[in-house]
């Protein structure tokens, strides 16, 4: 068993999720907080630990009015390079690090005084094992908010039930920009990962999708 994975990203029109030099700052305040309602709605919200290093994400809901509890955090981070300082940490909830048996056990000791830490595997994290572990823990719902390197790995291995996007209407280009999947990819486009559109709308300036995954990869 593991959660219904939820995979979410904001991106240009040619489906990059950063610029070049890293710039991230895609979405619009609406995208934000519509953001920020899935958040509302889940259990995890699960990030690979190059965003960390990029963004020094907060993974909370501050955008939005809510009563509801932040939902856990989840890093993925085979070596526990994760930062003691990053501002997560700062959040009310838990933090939950993912690493695998590459890391180094003192910095997993260092870790421990701010998240609970969990190992997956031997080389990068088994993202399977990390479902299962987490769906134990009662984690039944997850929203994957990136980068393009994790969510390659999410879909690899058949864990993403849904994806939504906010299309902004802007193009970057670049071959090194990070696009919304990364990774090695798939051979052919037939062995690509299949989707049914479920729903779309305009948000402001962005186009949302919406749409459920029918055959992982
Ligand atoms: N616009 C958006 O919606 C959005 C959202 C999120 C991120 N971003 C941008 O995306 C960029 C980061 O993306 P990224 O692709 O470079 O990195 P990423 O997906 O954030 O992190 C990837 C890293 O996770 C670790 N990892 C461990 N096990 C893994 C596994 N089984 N599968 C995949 N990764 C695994 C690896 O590092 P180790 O080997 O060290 O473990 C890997 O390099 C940043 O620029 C950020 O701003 C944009």
């Amino acid at each position: 068993m593991r959660p219904h994975v939820i995979m979410n990203a904001g991106m240009t029109l040619d489906g990059k999720i950063a610029a070049r030099t890293g710039d991230s700052a895609i979405s619009s305040k609406e995208d934000l907080e519509r953001v920020h309602r899935i958040r509302e709605s889940v259990d995890a919200i699960m990030v690979g630990i190059n965003t960390v290093l990029a963004d020094d994400p907060r993974l909370s809901i501050h955008k939005i009015e809510s009563d509801a509890k932040n939902p856990l955090r989840v890093v993925v981070d085979s070596h526990g390079r994760t930062p003691l300082t990053s501002r997560m940490f700062n959040e009310e909830g838990e933090t939950l690090i993912a690493v695998s048996l590459k890391a180094d056990p003192e910095r997993v000791e260092r870790l421990k005084e701010k998240a609970t830490v969990v190992v997956c595997g031997s080389g990068p994290v088994n993202l399977r094992c990390l479902m299962k572990k987490l769906y134990k823990r009662g984690v039944r719902t997850l929203l994957l908010e990136g980068g393009g390197t994790l969510n390659w790995g999410m879909l690899k291995e058949g864990l993403v039930d849904e994806v939504r996007v906010a299309v902004a209407p802007r193009i970057v280009g670049g071959r090194d920009a990070v696009s919304i999947v990364g990774g090695e990819g798939f051979p052919t486009i037939a062995e690509g990962v299949a989707l049914r559109l479920k729903k779309h709308y305009l948000l402001g300036r962005d186009l949302i999708l919406e749409y459920a995954v029918e055959r992982g990869g």
